[in-house]
């Protein structure tokens, strides 16, 4: 099936949006773009060239250097999984260390990246048939997206379920939190584009909801959006 509407998914970190928009773009065919991974891998771009030093990002350096970033995303078909690519290198692993959250917050808070990122998001959503997730998708990169879910949970359970991902790299459960709670303080009130409801979106708290309810909840809802489409 042809699906003709674009799904914008937003929300705090760590809520499992992207686990949500794979699981979307599964089920209906759709493509999944992971819009972080796109702040990702300009954080990665500046820790490798040294633009970020001592905690704070040359931002004059990192604008001369914007033209020369690239991002894409490959599909692998061995893990069936999208990945993320910086100038042809695949570094889908390396955006998540936690070196990278730790910046990635102030590096997107910088209007440049925010337009540059912004263009291309848009460029990939024009043939519709997308899913993608970040922070300002329901409010920036497709206010006329049909369908906008705005996804959120307890800090503490998103903590939780952050560390579990990421306990073999040696991070702590307190920093995993306190790096959240900053995330979540930064993205929400940054001056470009911060974190909000769209007025339209659907909210989903899923700190009691186990995945299989949500995506249910969460499919039928699209089900239906798709057939008042057709
Ligand atoms: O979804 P994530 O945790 O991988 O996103 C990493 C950071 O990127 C997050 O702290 C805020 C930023 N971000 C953003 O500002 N706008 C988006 N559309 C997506 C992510």
């Amino acid at each position: 099936m042809d699906i003709r509407i674009n799904i914008a998914i937003d929300g705090h970190s760590s809520c499992g949006k992207s686990t949500i928009a794979k699981a979307i773009a599964k089920k209906f065919g759709m493509r999944y773009i992971d819009t972080g991974a796109m702040y990702r891998v300009i954080t990665l771009y500046c820790i490798e060239n040294k633009i970020i030093n001592n905690g704070e990002v040359d931002i004059k350096e990192l604008i001369l250097h914007l033209p020369k970033i690239n991002v894409s995303f490959e599909f692998n078909v061995k893990s069936g999984k999208s990945e993320t690519i910086l100038n042809r290198k695949n570094v889908e692993s390396e955006i998540r260390k936690h070196e990278v959250s730790s910046f990635v917050s102030i590096v997107s808070q910088i209007k440049e990246v925010r337009e540059k990122l912004v263009v291309l998001q848009r460029e990939i959503g024009k043939k519709k048939g997308v899913v993608m997730d970040g922070r300002d998708i329901g409010t920036k990169v497709f206010p006329n997206a049909e369908l906008k879910f705005f996804i959120t949970a307890n800090a503490e359970i998103r903590a939780q379920r952050r560390f579990s991902e990421i306990r073999k790299t040696g991070v702590s459960l307190q920093q995993v939190f306190e790096n959240l709670l900053e995330r979540d303080e930064t993205d929400s009130n940054r001056e470009i584009n911060p974190l909000k409801v769209a007025q339209d979106a659907i909210v989903i708290d899923n700190s009691d909801l186990t995945e299989k309810q949500q995506n249910n909840l969460i499919f039928e809802l699209i089900k239906k959006k798709i057939e008042s489409n057709d």
